[in-house]
Order: C-alpha cells, then structure tokens, then sequence
C-alpha cells in the first residue's frame, strides 16, 4: 500500500463522489435496456440535479456523453464494483451471514432494494457524519421512514474507531459479518486503512468477508490507461475528495493476511470485463486503474 498524502478530514461534509457514483447508477438503469445494476432507487436518492440529469434526454447527453464522456471506463466500474459486491453478499446471505456493514456506504440502496431481508439481515451502514444526515433524510423521503433493519453509524475513517462504533451501533461479533468497502479506500490514508482493517479484524468472527475495490499502483496501470487515470485524479481532487492511497495486489493481501484474512478472488479490470461485459456493446471497458478483491477471515485467522 502507497500513501500518496494525506485525507482531509471531513466531519460534516457531504461527498459529491457519493452523489456521483448515485448519479452514474440512476443513468445506468434509465438508459441500459439490460442494466447489470438495477438501481431503482438512485435516482430518487441523489440531488434534483442529477435526477434531471438521468430523466432529461438533452440534459443527460451534455452531462453524461459530452461532460463525463471520457470517464465512461469509470463509470463502468462504479457499476461492476456494486454488481461485483452484491454477488458476493447474496452468497455470504446463502451461506447464512445475516450482517452487512457498507463501509462508505454514501447514497447506496441496496437495504431499501431488498426489503425481504428485513426480517433475516442487519444492515450497518458507515459513513461521516455530513453524508448520514443527508443519507437519512434521502431515506425517509423515498421510503417514508428509516428502514428498521438499518442501523446508520456516523464516524470519520480518520478519526474514530469503527469497532467501538459498530459495537455500540449493535454489531453481533460473535456472528460472522460481510463488509463491503466501495468507491472509499482510495480517499483514505494508510493510518486510516490499517485501523479500519484492525477494527475488522476486532470485530469478525471466523467466516466474515470484506470485499473492496482500490486503486492500483501506478505502475500496473498500461501506459494507454495513463490519461484516464490522471483526469480522474483531477477531477475528484476538484470535487474536494482528493485519492491518496493505492496499492499493488500482493501488498492489499499482506495488509489483510495481517488481520486474519486470506484472499478469495482478485478481479483486476481485464477480468472484470470477461465476467461482466461479454456480448455488451452498450457498456465501455472497465476503467484500467481499479481492481476489486474479496477476502474471508479463516478459522485460524480469527483472534490475531
Ligand atoms: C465515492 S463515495 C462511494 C459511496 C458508495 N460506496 C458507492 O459506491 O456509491 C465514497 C464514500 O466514502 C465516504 N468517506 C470518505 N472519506 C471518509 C471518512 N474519512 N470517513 C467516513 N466516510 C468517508 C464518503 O462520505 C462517501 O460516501
């Protein structure tokens, strides 16, 4: 892992990558005939601005294919990464996990998508204070309430201590949990990451899995990929949320092998396009700078 400088703190914030992302999933399922991410409620969940954006034709093609048109690959990942994670979560589900924790959870919808669980699966959704305020109003207009199996934890990665948060917000650690950690690693910093991963490790119990996606080193992204990987550095350091961590796979496992996990699947760009893309024409190729990774807390992992 490479810190690449430091987070800002953000108490208080609300994160326009987060209503990007939200954004980029409402287009997704307005405009993709076959969405690989059907998120019906994104749209109702991110600001007037970008509801206008995903409904208004003229308005979505001067936003989405003229403005945002060479960050498509990356938008191809925003949707992949979620596709990916709820994958792996319905069969964490099958196996019998009934805890998800969304770290950096921002405007995602999957606990008001899958009312079913309510009865079965406790949701923890993490993030700064800023954004659960948002988040918690969004909810209650598009639901009419907070749903009663989500529990909203409002801490700073950088500050706070997400085991004591997650204890008192009610996580079982006798019970194994899925923790997902999307679009967030890459804006934190190594001290925050290995707290993060440390405070997973407090609080998993064997068969617990985290799934992530983080940028990759520099140096693994091909040359051709460079410019992409640059406008975005640019741009979200515009949108004041400025990425500072990276890593090499080898070293993603090593930081997560040192808290008890050991990897499951690494799914770099070309390989997410082999599982997800085949035959679709309507989608760019997944973004050459971001890999996706899924680890499981072994038996003999527990307790380190
Ligand atoms: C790009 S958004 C991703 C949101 C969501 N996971 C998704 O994929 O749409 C990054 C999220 O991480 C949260 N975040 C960033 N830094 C944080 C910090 N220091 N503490 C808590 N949350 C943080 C932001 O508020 C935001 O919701």
């Amino acid at each position: 892992m490479t810190p690449r400088g430091s987070g800002a703190a953000r108490a208080g914030r609300v994160s326009r990558t987060a209503t990007l992302a939200a954004g980029i999933r409402a287009h997704h399922r307005r405009w993709h005939p076959d969405p690989i991410l059907d998120d019906a409620y994104a749209v109702r969940l991110v600001s007037p601005f970008w509801r206008q954006v995903a409904h208004n034709r003229l308005l979505n093609w001067i936003v989405v294919h003229k403005l945002l048109g060479p960050f498509h690959p990356i938008h191809t990942e925003n949707i992949l990464r979620a596709r990916y994670a709820e994958d792996r979560l319905e069969e964490a589900i099958a196996g019998g996990v009934r805890q998800y924790v969304i770290l950096g959870a921002g405007l995602d919808s999957y606990a008001l998508r899958h009312p079913e669980l309510a009865e079965s699966v406790r949701i923890f959704e993490v993030d700064q204070p800023g954004m659960q305020t948002l988040k918690r109003q969004r909810v209650r207009q598009v639901h009419g309430g907070l749903p009663a199996h989500v529990t909203f934890v409002a801490m700073d990665f950088e500050k706070d201590r997400l085991h004591e948060a997650l204890e008192a917000a009610g996580l079982d650690p006798g019970a194994p949990a899925f923790f997902s950690w999307l679009g967030t690693t890459y804006y934190l910093t190594r001290p925050a990451i290995r707290d993060t991963l440390d405070s997973i490790a407090a609080l998993a119990a064997p068969d617990s899995r985290v799934v992530l996606d983080y940028l990759l080193a520099r140096h693994l992204i091909p040359i051709e990929g460079l410019p992409l990987a640059d406008k975005l550095e640019r741009l979200v350091k515009r949108l004041g949320e400025p990425m500072v961590s990276e890593f090499i796979p080898e070293e993603l496992d090593s930081e997560l092998a040192r808290v008890g996990f050991a990897p499951l699947d690494r799914v770099p760009p070309d390989e997410q396009g082999r599982r997800y893309l085949r035959n679709r024409r309507d989608m760019a190729a997944p973004a050459p700078n971001f890999a996706f990774a899924l680890y499981e807390r072994s038996r003999a992992g527990a307790g380190t």
